[in-house]
């Protein structure tokens, strides 16, 4: 078999119809909100590797901290043969893992960005040219479906804290469809951002430098190439704000101006008042007892729970509870 293999499970006319109809609909209502992978063209992607490396943006430091500290115990817990990562963007923090995991024969990383598995693949593969990669452009919030003979036991990896990108009733289904397709032996390791103070998050998702600002712009450039759209990216500000009470950081474009957008694929104007908002993501914060739940939830038990020293961020690993249908 050849060591790289890419399948795209999302169609490309699926792609479209699906951001259509984020657009028409999450722009049309009020407050207008839109799902945040549509972030993630080419250039998304790029922008948002370079986040990781800004000096506020501290998850993936914190992750990778993890990662390096934890990779033997990981692998002695799992044994997997089969690593799937969800949302696996560059797969850099990815390589600790893949170097400890000994029986690994199978890398599959899922993402709806092409470029980025296309771009993670050929670095994994020049470091590991035993290993198959065998890539999926899918939705993993939506049917997703793994190859069906991956050697198990199976290593479900989802990391960088993307699943705070889902709101929570999202979280709990996609956990329970996650659930559903795990075997006995199969595990999950889950990246959760924690609950810190406002003056540590908020200059994460709000960098001096702007790339946070761009990041967020960029969605605007998505929608003008796909939907023929003119927004004018400089028509709206960046915000970035904390959600004490739900505990998550909010990601918002403020129209700076009145605002009038021809949609032309949608036939449709988009009208933004001067200071209205469009919610562009969510970014959850977690505690240890809320992570065990929502995964109890699911029907997966927390079998190991590992901070960063400065208790930033946070890696779990879990197992499919005996009775997923009973579970609390
Ligand atoms: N795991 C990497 C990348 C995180 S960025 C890290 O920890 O650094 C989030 C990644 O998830 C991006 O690569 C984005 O393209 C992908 N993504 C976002 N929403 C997605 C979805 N619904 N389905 C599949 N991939 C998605
Ligand atoms: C991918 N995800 C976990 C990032 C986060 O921190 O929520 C996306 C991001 N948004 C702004 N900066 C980074």
């Amino acid at each position: 078999m050849s060591p790289f293999v890419l399948t795209r499970t999302l169609p490309l006319d699926a792609t479209a119809a699906a951001l259509r109809a984020d657009v028409s609909e999450g722009l049309t209502r009020s407050p207008k909100v839109l799902p945040p992978k549509w972030f993630y063209d080419a250039r998304g992607s790029e922008l948002f590797d370079d986040i990781t490396l800004l000096p506020e943006y501290y998850p993936t430091r914190a992750e990778r901290e993890i990662l390096i500290a934890r990779a033997d115990d990981i692998a002695a817990a799992t044994r997997a043969r089969t690593l799937v990562e969800l949302g696996s963007g560059s797969s850099d923090k990815t390589r600790h893992l893949i170097e400890a995991l000994a029986g690994l024969e199978c890398y599959v990383p899922v993402d709806v960005s092409e470029s980025a598995l296309r771009g993670a693949a050929a670095t994994l593969l020049a470091e590991h040219p035993a290993l198959t990669v065998h890539a999926l452009v899918a939705d993993f919030q939506y049917g997703l479906a793994l190859p069906a003979d991956l050697p198990g036991p199976r290593l479900v990896a989802f990391l960088g804290g993307t699943i705070g990108n889902l709101l929570p009733p999202e979280r709990a289904t996609f956990l329970a469809g996650l659930r559903s397709r795990l075997s006995p032996g199969d595990a999950l390791l889950l990246g959760t951002d924690l609950v810190k103070d406002p003056s540590v998050l908020v200059p994460a998702y709000d960098d001096a430098a702007g790339v946070t600002a761009a990041f967020n712009k960029n969605v605007l450039s998505v929608i003008n190439r796909e939907l023929g759209a003119d927004f004018d990216p400089d028509d709206f500000d960046h915000v970035a704000l904390w959600d004490a009470r739900r505990e998550w950081i909010e990601m918002r474009l403020r129209a700076r101006v009145p605002v009038v957008a021809k949609i032309p694929a949608l036939d449709l104007a988009a009208h933004f008042e001067a200071g209205e908002e469009l919610r562009t993501e969510v970014s959850a914060k977690f505690r240890h007892e809320g992570v065990r739940r929502e995964l109890a939830a699911a029907g997966l038990e927390l079998t190991h729970w590992w901070t960063d020293a400065q208790g930033r961020f946070a890696l779990s690993l879990s197992v499919p509870s005996p009775h997923p249908f009973h579970a609390g």
